[in-house]
């Protein structure tokens, strides 16, 4: 965040943080969101407070927030006569309402956030102590100055010490009854990239005429995300409604699959 505010400042750039899965978070001793311009939190129902669907953007600019209010509203012309706006300039506007009942469900979730996260903490702490010592397995590091608000916990492997890629990993734990999940698809291999068409049936926006880029969206150009996909996989989501129970199981199921690796290899290698 420091760096991009830094780029943002020397360019005359607006940020606006995606904190969706980080309320409540710190970042150098300030909560997320607030470090940019504006911050942008997610209620949608598996995050980690929740309204059933929605969200919520703050920030401490009148004048952001005054054109917020508009785009909520479809950018109405007569709401923004009421509000005394002079310029409508880049204010197109949707149907962003959120309406009360749901407003007082957030109010009552943002009352039991600290608790939930040092819920989903201990839970958390109580995996990675679990599993702590098996050979090539690695647990997220947390750089200094941060917090996690753990949506999911992202691990890794080292496919050197055990013999075979993160997918297969997750294979076998999901055989044990777990629901693990061996990475998301690369954004660039979405159909939009992959036929470069977006808006209409000419291409739009990459074979536009003004548009001079050159993007390369092949799976060659992008070595880390394969190195990524081979070695890390997440658990599934971590909710303070997980009972250490649960946790248990997860940690069993691990210390089955270690126990055994060698058949694993020679199943990954069939
Ligand atoms: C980082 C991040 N940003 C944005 C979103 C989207 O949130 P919503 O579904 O409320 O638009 C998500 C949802 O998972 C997310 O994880």
């Amino acid at each position: 965040m420091d760096e991009l505010n830094a780029v943002a400042k020397a360019n005359g750039l607006v940020v606006i943080e995606d904190a969706a899965q980080s309320p409540g978070i710190r970042y150098k001793g300030r909560y997320t969101g607030t470090i940019g311009d504006m911050g942008v939190f997610s209620l949608n129902c598996h995050k980690i407070i929740q309204t059933g669907e929605g969200g919520v953007i703050v920030t401490d600019s009148d004048e952001f927030a005054g054109r917020l209010r508009l785009i909520r509203n479809h950018a109405e012309a007569v709401v923004a006569t009421g509000m005394a706006v002079s310029s409508l300039v880049n204010m197109v506007g949707w149907n962003y309402r959120m309406n009360e009942v749901e407003a007082a469900v957030g109010k009552v979730q943002l009352r039991k956030l600290n608790s939930l996260l040092v819920r989903r903490r201990q839970l958390v702490d109580r995996f990675l102590n679990g599993v702590k010592g098996l050979s090539g397995l690695r647990p997220p590091s947390i750089r200094e100055g941060c917090e996690h608000s753990f949506y999911r916990l992202m691990l890794q492997i080292d496919p050197d010490i055990i013999g075979f890629d993160a997918p297969v990993l997750v294979e076998i734990l999901n055989k044990e009854g777990m629901d693990f999940y061996a990475g998301y698809l690369p954004i660039n291999l979405f159909p939009m990239y992959q036929q470069q068409i977006a808006f209409g049936d000419r291409g739009c926006p990459f074979r536009c005429p003004w548009y001079e880029g050159k993007p390369d969206y092949s799976m060659d150009a992008l070595p880390v995300v394969q190195r990524m996909r081979k070695v890390s996989f997440t658990t599934e989501v971590i909710t303070h409604c997980i009972a250490e129970t649960d946790i248990d199981e997860m940690i069993a199921a691990f210390h089955k699959v270690w126990a055994r690796l060698d058949e694993v290899r020679d199943y990954a290698k069939q």
